[in-house]
């Protein structure tokens, strides 16, 4: 007997980022919208605790206890009094350490998954303590659809989203560490008042009655600067996008993953065509968003 949980990516369509904190955390504002490109997490009884991966980046995924789908099952199981053997496998299509919560969204479906393989049934709010436990993303994975995270970004109020949005992921080569980004964010905001984060309600208002142009008028990641700074090449692939016909384009949560909003799907395939012959970015994903969250496949 198996279980399979299909979990999707997210872009952060505001990103509002606070000073540091005494932990080291940052408080955030954080709107997240989950995005239709998908890892589907597969658990099955076994021997001891293993995880493989497939899809085009698997070699890039950690097979070892640092994976959140494998603490995810520690977790759980700790919490139960069970013994954590499971094979997680992990067929993977979000972009890897790319800024759209592929690690997260393993972190939630192996969580997801091993609850209905062992019979648990955990309410929804340990399941959320538990995302909170692997990271601060892992919640809004579970949760999907959009939400504001405010905290560290793991404290979602659900938002709503009155239409599609069309949207085109530029992956880069390489990926970009979390905690280097918010670092140069430091680093660059070293003396400066960071005022306390906010989401705007131009945003939400945006959200609720799906409109694209308006959203794309207030899209803003205060992670960019940071990312930019630490890979100065992806201003071009932003250039290449806007040029292309897109409503806006941003980093997506902390890169080096870029993402462009357009107006409707033919567009999206036009400027997915266009970054690609650009040069400027390793491939170009088209995907609609809202998706739902982790889900079980039956
Ligand atoms: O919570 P998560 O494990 O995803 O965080 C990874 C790193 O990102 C943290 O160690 C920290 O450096 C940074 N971070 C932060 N403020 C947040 C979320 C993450 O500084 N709100």
């Amino acid at each position: 007997m198996s279980v399979t949980v299909r979990v999707p990516a997210k872009v952060n369509v505001r990103l509002a980022v606070g000073a540091a904190r005494p932990d080291g955390f940052h408080d955030l504002a954080n709107v997240f919208l989950a995005v239709g490109l998908h890892d589907e997490v597969t658990v099955t009884p076994a021997e001891s605790l293993t995880i493989t991966c497939s899809g085009p980046d698997a070699s890039q995924v950690p097979l070892d206890r640092t994976n959140l789908a494998a603490r995810a099952a520690e977790l759980l199981a700790a919490r139960h009094g069970i013994d954590p053997s499971v094979h997680i496998h992990i067929a993977k299509d979000i972009p890897v350490a790319g800024g759209m919560a592929g690690g997260s969204a393993d972190g939630a479906g192996a969580l997801l998954a091993c609850d209905a393989l062992w019979g648990l049934d955990s309410p929804r709010s340990e399941l959320l303590s538990i995302c909170a436990e692997l990271g601060s993303d892992v919640p809004f994975s579970l949760v999907g659809g959009a939400a504001l995270g405010t905290g560290r970004g793991e404290q979602l109020t659900e938002l709503e989203v009155g239409g599609e949005f069309h949207w085109v992921f530029a992956v880069a080569d390489g990926g970009l560490s979390t905690p280097a980004v918010y670092a140069e964010f430091d680093r660059l905001n070293e003396g400066v008042a960071v005022p306390a984060p906010a989401a705007s309600p131009p945003l939400l208002e945006a959200l609720r009655t799906g409109d694209a142009t308006a959203l794309a008028a207030s899209l803003a990641n205060d992670l960019q600067p940071a990312a930019l700074s630490l890979r100065p090449a992806l201003a071009d692939t932003l250039t290449a996008g806007t040029a292309a016909g897109a409503l806006a384009a941003l980093v997506s949560g902390s890169g080096p993953t870029t993402a462009f909003l357009t107006k409707d799907e033919e567009s999206a395939g036009a400027v997915a065509q266009a970054l690609l012959a650009s040069g400027t970015c390793r491939t170009a994903r088209v995907a609609v968003s809202p998706a739902r969250g982790a889900t079980v496949l039956v």
